[in-house]
């Protein structure tokens, strides 16, 4: 019998009875929703009890929509004041993050603990959609031979690191001041020649240094298209770094929505372009191995290419991060640099003093003069301080086990970012042995003699006041110091 020829009053119970379990499967899938939500925000709760201090977050987004629209560090800087704490946590949806907001704190974590928190967090929008598995920025311990061998080793990360410090470690990048000597001298001729286009002779400067370390390839023109594309790539990473409550950053907060294809997911426009990158950094290596007759980084990568099976997307990553992590960074600085002069015009008369009796009329200073220009020194060392481009601390990092630091828990994986506006501008820096200079003029207020033979570094300060020294504004009427 045809559903059509059953009686009318069996027919209508029928649909009642679909229509009441169609009303209960709502309600079950409401109730397991509801539990899923309250066991998740329970979870939450129980951590930030345990975790450094910070604001209050809501279920599922966290903190996120506390972020103001632009510049997070002004607000970053807030909280830390509030809670004034070396680190406070802060909740970007379900998962916490937390802030380092003193060296010491930063040094401890990231120095002494590196053995576990050199690795990195889970990055939705950088990592995923942007750099891949396969960069030391991104790059967690154990990823990399997870891929090749599907098996959990806790050596990849180690691994690319080790070759990225043959190329630019500590000793050796020393063997470099020839070319950024060289280099230096011929951005002060630009400079003369054109000094209103100031910010492309350091684009070009920053670049060709970095080009000529990574590829064996110097830049001579800042037309060279590679500047370009390099400034391009690196700018739009640079915004995939800051936390945001909008998209793309939002993404991080609800990382399903990264899941979506892409044809219809709008807010990933732009993502996902990483094989242009990959081919192109590729390109220059091969280049520079077959080619170039200078010696170069990108050859001793292909020479290491069979020990550490390193593949395409390898050698793009390991050379391309020097002008990644090398060129913008160090071309913002110099556009600093000419802000701090045309804001404290005294402190530049005084360098150049100091240049002229070093010196003398004609030459150029270099590397070997630094020793004898404590005042240069320390206005090099102001800018950076002043306006790090490193300003929420580069990339995050995560440790790869649970830790504790000052009786807080720091769970497993979670991302541990630098306060770096925030630690830079703390008082207790100003004590002991760093030179106090006033912001005003750059001029040395201290009596202490500036002696460079007795350098120390922030791990040997003991002093822990956190006694803000600035206004909420951006204005420095606050001492500037330098660390000698
Ligand atoms: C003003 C200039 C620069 C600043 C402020 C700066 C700052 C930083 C910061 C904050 C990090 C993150 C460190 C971490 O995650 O622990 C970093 C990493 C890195 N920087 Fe620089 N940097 C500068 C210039 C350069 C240059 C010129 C190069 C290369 C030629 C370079 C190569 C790298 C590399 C390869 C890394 C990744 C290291 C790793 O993860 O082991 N940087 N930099």
């Amino acid at each position: 019998m045809s559903h059509d020829s059953l009686p009318l009053y069996i027919q209508a119970k029928d649909l009642l009875l679909q229509k009441d379990s169609l009303i209960s499967l709502a309600y079950a899938s409401l109730t397991i929703a509801l539990l899923v939500l309250i066991v998740d925000y329970a979870r939450m709760l129980n951590l930030r009890r345990k975790m450094p201090p910070g604001p209050f977050p809501l279920p599922i987004v966290g903190n996120t929509f506390f972020l103001p629209d632009t510049k997070p560090w002004f607000y970053f800087e807030k909280l830390s004041r509030k809670y004034n704490a070396p680190m406070i946590t802060f909740w970007i949806g379900r998962n916490p993050t937390v802030w380092l907001n003193d060296a010491w704190a930063a040094s401890e974590l990231l120095d002494k603990r590196a053995g576990i928190y050199s690795s990195r967090p889970r990055m939705v929008v950088f990592g995923e959609l942007g750099s891949g598995d396969w960069n030391l920025v991104t790059m967690k311990y154990g990823e990399r031979w997870y891929h090749l061998t599907k098996r959990q080793c806790t050596d990849d990360r180690r691994v690319h690191r080790k070759i990225t410090h043959l190329g630019v470690g500590t000793q050796q990048v020393r063997s470099y001041r020839t070319i950024q000597n060289n280099e230096s001298k011929l951005i002060a001729l630009s400079l003369l020649d054109e000094p209103t286009r100031f910010e492309k002779h350091f684009e070009r400067y920053a670049a060709s240094v970095v080009s000529i370390i990574a590829y064996g390839r110097r830049i001579p023109s800042y037309l060279d298209p590679i500047i370009t594309e390099v400034i391009a790539v690196m700018q739009f990473a640079a915004e995939l770094n800051v936390p945001g409550k909008t998209f793309p950053m939002l993404m991080e907060t609800f990382p399903i929505l990264a899941k979506f294809p892409n044809w219809m997911a709008p807010w990933k426009r732009g993502l996902g372009g990483r094989r242009r990158g990959k081919d192109f950094f590729f390109s220059l290596a091969k280049e520079a191995n077959d080619e170039s007759p200078n010696d170069n980084f990108a050859r001793q990568i292909f020479d290491l290419k069979e020990k550490y099976d390193l593949d395409d997307r390898e050698i793009s990553a390991i050379s391309g991060n020097l002008f990644g992590a090398g060129s913008d960074t160090s071309s913002s600085t110099l556009v600093t640099m000419v802000l701090a002069c045309v804001m404290f015009p005294d402190a530049v008369k005084r360098a150049q003093k100091e240049i002229d009796e070093v010196v003398g009329l004609d030459g150029s200073p270099d590397f070997d003069d630094l020793l004898n220009m404590p005042y240069v020194e320390a206005f090099v060392k102001e800018v950076f301080r002043w306006r790090s481009v490193a300003i929420i601390g580069g990339q995050p990092h995560a440790p790869i086990q649970d830790d504790h630091y000052n009786g807080w828990f720091i769970p497993k994986n979670t991302w541990v970012q630098g306060n770096l506006w925030y630690s830079l501008r703390q008082s207790q820096l100003t004590s002991g042995p760093y030179i106090v200079i006033l912001a005003i003029s750059l001029i040395q207020i201290d009596s202490t003699p500036i002696d460079i033979s007795k350098k120390t570094s922030c791990r040997t300060q003991t002093k822990r006041d956190i006694t803000p020294l600035v206004g909420d504004d951006e204005v420095p009427s606050f001492p500037l110091y330098a660390e000698l």
